[in-house]
């Protein structure tokens, strides 16, 4: 079986965003692992429009372009980690509008989150869970939160400390983070393409 394909997806995109920090972190620890590989998919790079389709891409193909481009994106992938900022409780506009703006990439494969903020994204991430459940996701059980302190020493507001500032704090949960999206992604990858053998 081949090695699954993991997008870190940088879900916000202001000029003076702080995500690529936390990003390029997860993706060095991703590739310091051999049973995955990981790559960036950067919503700034799609430049998408606000959903205005007549459907979801669950019903009928999406007609702008930007949406095309972004949905052979997310179907390259076996597996997802959002970047996820809170902005006011909640995922941000823009991630909101990358999941409604794909349907079939997204369905059946597993995806967790690295949260950061006050309290590590924790509602934001709970949020995540349940939109991705109703895009017929599998949302894992670990995640990565930087929370608190942690996020204070490593944020431009606060200290602009290294990642490597809290990389011990880290290590426990983006272990577990990845060893979750390993086991989901192997677990579903055959499943899905027997499904579409069965179909053909
Ligand atoms: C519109 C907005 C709302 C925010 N709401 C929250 C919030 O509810 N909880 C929180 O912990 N941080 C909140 N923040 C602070 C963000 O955690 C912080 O700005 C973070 O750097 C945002 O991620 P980004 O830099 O990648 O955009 C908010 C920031 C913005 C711009």
């Amino acid at each position: 079986m081949s090695k699954p394909r993991i997008a870190i997806v940088i879900g916000t995109t202001r000029p003076t965003r702080f995500a690529d920090k936390p990003a390029q972190y997860l993706l060095a620890e991703a590739q310091k692992r051999d049973d995955l590989t990981a790559e960036i998919l950067d919503l700034r790079d799609f430049d998408l429009p606000f959903f205005a389709e007549m459907a979801s891409e669950a019903w009928m193909p999406s007609q702008s372009d930007a949406a095309q481009k972004w949905q052979q994106a997310v179907a390259g992938f076996d597996g997802f980690i959002f970047l996820v900022a809170e902005y006011n409780h909640s995922i941000t506009g823009v991630l909101k509008n990358a999941l409604d703006q794909a349907y079939k990439g997204w369905t059946r494969k597993p995806f967790s989150a690295f949260g950061y903020g006050g309290v590590g994204a924790a509602r934001a991430v709970e949020h995540l869970r349940t939109i991705g459940v109703e895009l017929q996701m599998a949302p894992v059980k670990s995640a990565i939160h930087l929370a608190g302190g942690e996020f204070i020493k490593v944020h431009p507001m606060g200290q602009n400390a290294e990642m490597d500032a809290v990389a011990e704090v880290l290590a426990p949960s983006v272990k577990a983070t990845f060893d979750d999206l390993v086991w989901w992604s192997n677990a579903l990858s055959p499943a899905r393409a027997a499904t579409l053998a069965a179909a053909a």
